[in-house]
């Protein structure tokens, strides 16, 4: 399947949507609760859209948890996060396995303590085989480190011979980004009210379509995915053609 497939009518479902869940901590101060709280109900949050994008048959669903930055937020709040991140795996593994969907971390997890990295993997593994909705969650993700350790195996291949000598190309970095196995993400949301991208997925964005909305994480729901969905289904994505050429193309070109 290509990466960015320019076959599919505009009006249809994403295949992949990529979410920066943030707004959080906004939104636990203005019940003047202590962020800790925000996460805990950006957790709910994160159960209801995962089952609805099951509902809707979506192939990927990638949630930003935790960027290589956040680990210069105060120390309780880190550890916080992360004793939540392992609670809700362990909480949720069953779930998914039941709901057929397929779970993979991306991000250096090297920063992670043993325990968690082996859970990690664990639930990789027990879910590895299931064909619905593959779930992705970026924890400890940074885009520029996505593409450093993808130049970096390249050249080690190249190195020890796995790879003959050649020069790098847009494809063969692809083969080698943490999200090699899946198709770029169509639609792109981030909530919260800020419109920049902080390192998600820099490469898988170039034709990404781009949603913010000012629903802040816990507040959002099956209704405002919906309309991020309906505003996808109302663009004309190009890939660098003219208007014309999108009416007329059946096939990649
Ligand atoms: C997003 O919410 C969750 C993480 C970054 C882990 P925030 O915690 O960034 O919430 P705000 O932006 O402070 O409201
Ligand atoms: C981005 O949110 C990271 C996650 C949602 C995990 P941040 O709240 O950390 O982003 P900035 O710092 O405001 O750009
Ligand atoms: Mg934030």
């Amino acid at each position: 399947m290509p990466k960015d497939d320019l076959t599919r009518p505009a009006a249809t479902m994403p295949r992949h949507i990529a979410i920066i869940m943030d707004g959080n901590g906004r939104w636990a101060q203005q019940r003047f609760m202590p962020r800790g709280l925000g996460h805990r109900a950006g957790v709910k949050t994160v159960r209801k859209i995962v089952e609805y994008c099951g509902q809707l048959k979506i192939e990927v669903l990638s949630l930003f948890a935790f960027s290589s930055e956040n680990w210069r937020r105060p120390e309780e709040e880190v550890t916080l996060l992360m004793s939540l991140f392992l609670s809700t795996l362990q909480s949720e593994i069953n779930k998914l396995k039941k709901n057929n969907i397929r779970l993979k971390f991306i991000g250096d997890r090297a920063a992670f303590s043993a325990a968690l990295q082996d859970m990690m993997t664990d639930a990789e593994a027990q879910t590895q085989s299931n064909t619905a909705l593959t779930l992705v969650i970026a924890v400890n993700y940074g885009g520029q480190w996505d593409i450093c350790q993808a130049c970096q195996t390249i050249i080690d291949k190249m190195a020890n011979g796995q790879l003959p000598e050649q020069a790098i190309d847009a494809e063969l970095l692809n083969q080698h980004l943490s999200t090699a196995d899946l198709p770029n993400p169509d639609l792109f949301i981030r909530t919260g009210g800020e419109q920049r991208v902080s390192n998600f997925m820099l490469w898988q964005l170039a034709y990404t379509e781009m949603y913010f909305t000012d629903t802040l994480w816990p507040d959002f729901n099956e209704t405002t995915l919906d309309q991020a969905i309906v505003s996808f289904q109302g663009r004309e994505r190009r890939f660098g053609h003219t208007s014309e050429q999108i009416a007329g193309i059946t096939a990649p070109s």
